[in-house]
């Protein structure tokens, strides 16, 4: 094993068609594909040291040693990582964000792509994107989404082997900004994995996965063609679906708080009045403002000014994950 340490930083991404629910849970392939954008600015930097010595994995999360499930999913993870590079030394992983935890931003995309990149160079293994993007899935479905850079396609697949994320426009395509209007900042009582499993016992959501290729073949032309308008009206429809199966659910999921509403309303008025703005929700309460980067200012500023909102966070269009070759 030439290679025992290695450093790699990655972006979270926004899905503008989202993943909601799996065929295979254990495999993370999902009932359909999605498109989504990486988040530049916000970045997970982890760093992965396989050590003969150790008897157990170790996991620092943003300083503090971290024990219990979310040292089980790293290692579970982990232990994909050995079984391709036909290794078993433990591993300790040290991984930060740079953003604020709970934000809305789904930090599990950058935290399992990074760990995808770090564990297998650290193993040993030179993988190509797809295939680095199929091992990122096994830890979070959205983190092989981002894997690839700027504008990226998961293709839903059937197995291991045809479900991977691609990258359909660079980063410097379409310059778009992701204003994530921070409703609360408290931890969301029912996460996407169990959330996954939820998404069959609502009646709607075999209606939704029916319609998601056309809105995916719809919102990926409008993102080749840069038209907004096209875009913004598919992107809320597609949100809107998946909150309307999670709240449908048994039991249901509610994530909005009243801001979140307040601010749909809002951005829906100011697309009316002429900007190109659109909103998407995640599991979660924050709103993510999708809009021209000439027009950011001017959104995050009114978007700062409704009652219940209390931070406004930007990001452009981000690049793939990466080595960062300076890592101590
Ligand atoms: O990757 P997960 O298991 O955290 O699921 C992500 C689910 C959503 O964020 C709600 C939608 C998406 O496509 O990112």
């Amino acid at each position: 094993m030439p290679t025992v340490q290695a450093s790699a930083i990655s972006h979270p991404n926004i899905a503008f068609i989202k993943y909601w629910g799996n065929v295979d849970h254990n495999l993370r392939i999902p009932v359909n594909g999605s498109i989504s954008m990486n988040l530049a600015g916000l970045e997970t930097r982890t760093t992965v040291t396989f050590d003969a010595s150790l008897q157990s994995d170790q996991l620092t999360l943003n300083g503090s040693n971290a024990n219990g499930a979310a040292l089980e999913r790293v290692s579970a993870f982990l232990d994909h990582v050995r079984t391709l590079a036909g290794i078993n030394q433990c591993a300790r992983v040290t991984s930060k964000n740079n953003f604020p935890a709970g934000a809305g931003i789904a930090s599990s995309s950058s935290a399992f792509a990074a760990l995808a990149l770090a564990a297998t160079t650290a193993a040993g293994l030179s993988l190509d994107t797809a295939e680095l993007s199929r091992i990122a899935r096994r830890g979070s479905g959205s983190a092989s989404r981002s894997v690839p850079g700027g504008f990226v396609e998961w293709h839903a697949g059937s197995d291991h082997e045809t479900s991977f994320a691609e990258s359909i426009a660079p980063a410097d395509h379409w310059a778009l900004n992701d204003c994530v209007a921070i409703v609360s900042k408290s931890h969301k009582e029912t996460g996407s994995t169990e959330g996954h499993t939820m998404a069959p016992t609502s009646s709607l959501q075999d209606s939704r996965v029916a319609g998601a290729p056309a809105r995916l073949d719809i919102v990926r032309q409008a993102i080749l063609e840069r038209d907004f308008g096209t875009f913004a009206s598919m992107v809320e429809l597609d949100s809107n679906m998946m909150h309307a199966v999670m709240m449908t659910s048994q039991p249901p999921l509610i994530y909005w708080q009243p801001a979140t509403l307040a601010i749909m309303q809002a951005v829906g008025q100011w697309r009316r009045e002429g900007l190109d703005v659109c909103y998407t929700i995640d599991a979660g309460p924050n709103v993510h403002v999708i809009c021209s980067a000439d027009q950011s200012d001017t959104v995050q500023k009114m978007l700062a000014e409704i009652p219940g909102v209390s931070d406004v966070l930007r990001a452009s269009p981000g690049g793939p994950t990466h080595l960062q070759k300076d890592a101590a």
